[in-house]
């Protein structure tokens, strides 16, 4: 698939403009079909340690968040020679997923998108420590669906099936005390 327009031989699948949701977004400009991969989120690679350097959520203004947690070494900066994909909004009941094969990150199509629909995914942000009021502004949930949560971040209780994942991305995530990471739902086996 071109990475400028989208473009898999089908026609362009899919344009970056403005989003209800917040700033700009990636919209379907044609059907896409259930489970097609769409596009991989790319950026440099880079170290968590790295990531807590560069990006403090604490001292920003407005959170921005591009880093996409892929394992316990690395995690990838869609600020940073990143493509289209870093301009997927977050929704709490999105229409794709983010995969992670062989140590690179896809989104795929997780339902039937009809042409002109804003393509999401639901970033599962993990931010360690406590809990803190400030947090309900500052990740603020505009998705606008029924099943919205309010916060771009995971949900402080989890179902029982996500709570394993979230020890693992909690261990993963015990050095970034303030810094936020996207983490993957789905892990595809090789
Ligand atoms: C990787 S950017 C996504 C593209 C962004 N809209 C832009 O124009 O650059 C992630 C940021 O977009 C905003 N965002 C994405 N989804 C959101 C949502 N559902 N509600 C509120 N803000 C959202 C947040 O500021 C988040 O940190
Ligand atoms: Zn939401």
């Amino acid at each position: 698939m071109s990475e400028k327009n989208g473009n898999n031989g089908n026609g362009r699948a899919w344009v970056v403009r403005k989003s209800p949701i917040a700033g700009r977004g990636v919209f379907a400009l044609r059907d896409i079909p259930k489970g097609t991969r769409i596009i991989e989120y790319r950026g440099e690679r880079i170290s968590p340690d790295e990531g807590d350097e560069r990006y403090d959520d604490d001292s920003m203004e407005h959170v921005h968040t591009l880093l996409f947690n892929v394992d316990e070494e690395t995690v990838i900066d869609g600020g940073v020679r990143g493509n289209a994909a870093r301009f997927i909004n977050h929704s709490c009941d999105p229409n794709c997923q983010s995969v992670v094969e062989d140590g690179r990150v896809f989104i795929d199509a997780l339902k039937h998108i009809p042409e002109g629909t804003e393509l999401t995914y639901d970033y599962h942000l993990v931010r360690t420590g406590r809990f803190r009021a400030e947090w309900r502004e500052r990740y603020a949930c505009r998705c606008g669906t029924r099943r919205c949560r309010g916060l771009l971040l995971d949900s402080p209780r989890p179902p029982k099936r996500a709570r394993r994942a979230k020890r693992v991305a909690k261990r993963v995530a015990k050095r970034a005390a303030r810094r936020t990471t996207r983490r993957a739902p789905a892990r595809a086996s090789r």
